[in-house]
């Protein structure tokens, strides 16, 4: 039995994709959702549904039993009072879940930054989950991309309206990037694959060793029209997530993880690529997935 978990997320639904595609892929399915009207008729039809949080200790109990394998994601969640809190508020439940229940290997999503992130808000949580699970002597393996393109994203809109989008990342420097399609693939193989043990990091990086401004430029040729990246300060970027509604934590949280970043540099051009893992090439996602969006 496979547990899911965030099954109507950007990776969590594709994982579930790639497991019902398995030649054997509908059986022993298990996903936790706060509300299984979001799942799709064909997830709905073939999977075990247990409804709430994987936060919750009963629900998760619930959802991992008979289970031997599970899919991790901590959700990004703006609301939250503090990022160290968050991440802790569904690790425990899960360590106490590893520790009494029969749930053998883990795959988690994590980040890149192990060993060399200090002070990086989500990212330092990140790493601290990944330790805590690791601690409880379960088979784990820690997808570890750097920056999601799906980031871009939630910036359809303004490359649309205004052609700009905004990062706080240096505009000349390489910044590493990942196709969240080459997560949920890598997952899948790996919940799918009952051979690995021990405890490792997956790194997922992707081709391109491209700057903001190169991703710039990509985006302008697939788009057909100019768009242009602007910098935005770590200030500016906890200002424009207050006045998105998140917590000061989460805020400071992301400010802190921007400066780390650009101080740090562990997602820039040391990070070699992983081809096999994170084939997926920046312009090829544009194509797919940007261009529709912005489209829309
Ligand atoms: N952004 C980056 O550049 C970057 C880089 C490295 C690693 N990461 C990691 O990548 C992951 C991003 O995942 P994603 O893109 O799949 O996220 P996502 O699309 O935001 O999906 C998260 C899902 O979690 C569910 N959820 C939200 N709050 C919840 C709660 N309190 N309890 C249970 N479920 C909840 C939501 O579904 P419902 O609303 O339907 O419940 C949502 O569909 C994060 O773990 C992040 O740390 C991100």
């Amino acid at each position: 039995m496979i547990v899911v978990t965030t099954p109507t997320g950007q990776i969590g639904r594709q994982v579930l994709d790639h497991l019902l595609d398995a030649p054997d892929g509908t059986a022993g399915i298990r996903v936790i959702a706060r509300d299984p009207a979001r799942l799709s008729p064909r997830v709905r039809e073939h999977v075990e549904v247990v409804p709430g949080s994987h936060a919750d200790p009963a629900v998760l109990k619930e959802a991992c039993a008979g289970a031997d394998r599970l899919f991790w994601l901590v959700p990004p969640t703006p609301s939250a009072d503090s990022v160290e809190g968050h991440f802790r508020d569904f690790t425990e439940p899960l360590r106490e879940v590893i520790g009494r229940q029969g749930v053998e290997r883990v795959v988690g999503v994590s980040t890149l930054g192990r060993g060399v992130a200090k002070n990086a808000g989500q990212i330092s949580a990140s790493l601290a989950m990944d330790e805590a699970i690791a601690a409880t002597g379960v088979h784990y393996r820690a997808l570890c991309p750097p920056f999601l393109m799906e980031n871009l994203l939630g910036q359809a809109e303004s490359i649309r309206n205004a052609g700009v989008f905004f990062l706080a990342a240096e505009e000349d420097r390489v910044l590493r990037t990942c196709a969240t399609r080459d997560i949920a693939a890598t997952a899948a193989r790996l919940l799918l694959d009952g051979s690995w043990t021990g405890q490792d990091d997956v790194p997922l990086v992707g081709p391109d060793d491209l700057s903001p401004e190169g991703m710039a430029r990509i985006v302008s040729e697939v788009l057909d029209r100019p768009v242009h990246v602007q910098r935005t300060s770590s200030a500016d970027y906890r200002a424009t997530a207050l006045r998105f509604g998140a917590s000061e934590g989460w805020a400071q949280g992301l400010s802190d993880m921007v400066e780390a970043l650009n101080d740090q540099g562990f997602y820039g051009a040391v990070e070699p690529s992983t081809l096999e893992s994170a084939p997926t090439r920046f312009r090829q996602w544009c194509e797919d997935v940007l261009r529709p969006a912005v489209l829309a």
